[in-house]
């Protein structure tokens, strides 16, 4: 049975899309077979992949609304382990659609249930949205992966959005499991930072020990259409990213509480008056 992965944030801009685009190919590399899902109408995660994915005529919106099966749309990319449901800015119509279908909520759920045995991993790419796409995206899976920059507006968006999460987790799904916290985007000055600490000290295991830093030829290999790991494997993001896949693949050593992981309560505490105050007390 795959293991699937919501990588989600209500934040824009945070690598929701690289780190879905790279973790796959670096699972994929790693011999684990992986299965994209471009739930946002952006469709910037076919877009990371278009150099190596084969087109197709259908796409997943058509298979949401049951004019073809999802596996006609499934595409095959150049790497044998990766595969990519394609979005299409028709997914834009789902939003409304959604409304008028019975188990809104549940309705990618349903549709990847057939698939789950067929992949090691699926990775869901989600829109910057509390929207009815981010609620099918996260009812669909085991667990949720939210990449977080360390900026002032990330944690306070952090907060919001647990809160959100503690809610769908208590109504649609209860086992959802928290995949954990990547660090990304992390610029060099920020790095040795309080805030870091202050978000590995309060998370913990949650946070991945993988940080991703800014890097340029990330945002190079995205104007490629090519996962980083294709254009340029031996780069320290790369290697990276190829150590993201390891702690998941091989699994961090957990305290339980990533098993368990109470949303409700960590939003309680994310950027809460005081820790917001001693994490910016020292400027950057
Ligand atoms: N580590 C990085 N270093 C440099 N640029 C990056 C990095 N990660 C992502 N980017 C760039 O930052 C921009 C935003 O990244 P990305 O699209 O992955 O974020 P997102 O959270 O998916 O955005 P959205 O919310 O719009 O879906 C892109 O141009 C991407 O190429
Ligand atoms: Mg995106």
């Amino acid at each position: 049975m795959s293991r699937v992965i919501c990588i989600s944030s209500q934040k824009g801009g945070v690598g929701k899309t690289t780190t879905t685009v790279n973790l796959s190919t670096a699972l994929a590399l790693a011999e684990r077979s992986c299965l994209v899902v471009d739930f946002d109408p952006q469709g910037h995660a076919t877009q990371g992949l278009r150099a190596i994915h084969r087109c197709g005529k259908e796409t997943l919106w058509q298979a949401m609304t049951g004019k073809t099966s999802i596996r006609e749309a499934i595409v095959p990319t150049s790497l044998k382990f990766l595969h990519l449901l394609p979005s299409s800015r028709e997914l834009l119509k789902a939003e409304a659609a959604l409304q008028r279908m019975g188990a809104k909520e549940k309705r990618l759920s349903t549709l990847l249930s057939g698939l789950r045995s067929e992949y090691d991993f699926i990775l869901i790419d989600t829109p910057p949205a509390l929207s009815l796409l981010t609620v099918n995206g996260l009812v669909a899976a085991d667990s949720l992966m939210i990449p977080l920059q360390c900026e002032f507006y990330a944690l306070m968006g952090l907060r919001h959005y647990l809160r959100f999460v503690a809610v769908l987790k208590e109504h649609l799904h209860q086992t959802l499991q928290l995949e954990g916290l990547l660090l990304s985007m992390l610029r060099e000055r920020v790095r040795c930072h309080p805030i870091v600490d202050k978000i590995r000290s309060g998370f913990g295991e949650n946070v991945f020990r993988t940080a991703i830093p800014w890097d340029w030829d990330i945002l190079d290999s995205a104007a490629h259409g090519k996962p980083l790991l294709l254009q340029d494997v031996r780069s320290t993001s790369s290697r990276l990213y190829l150590e993201l896949a390891g702690e998941i693949t091989n699994g961090r050593k957990r305290t339980g509480s990533c098993e368990d992981f109470d949303f409700a309560a960590a939003a309680r505490v994310t950027g809460s008056g005081t820790a917001r105050e001693e994490c910016f007390s020292t400027r950057v």
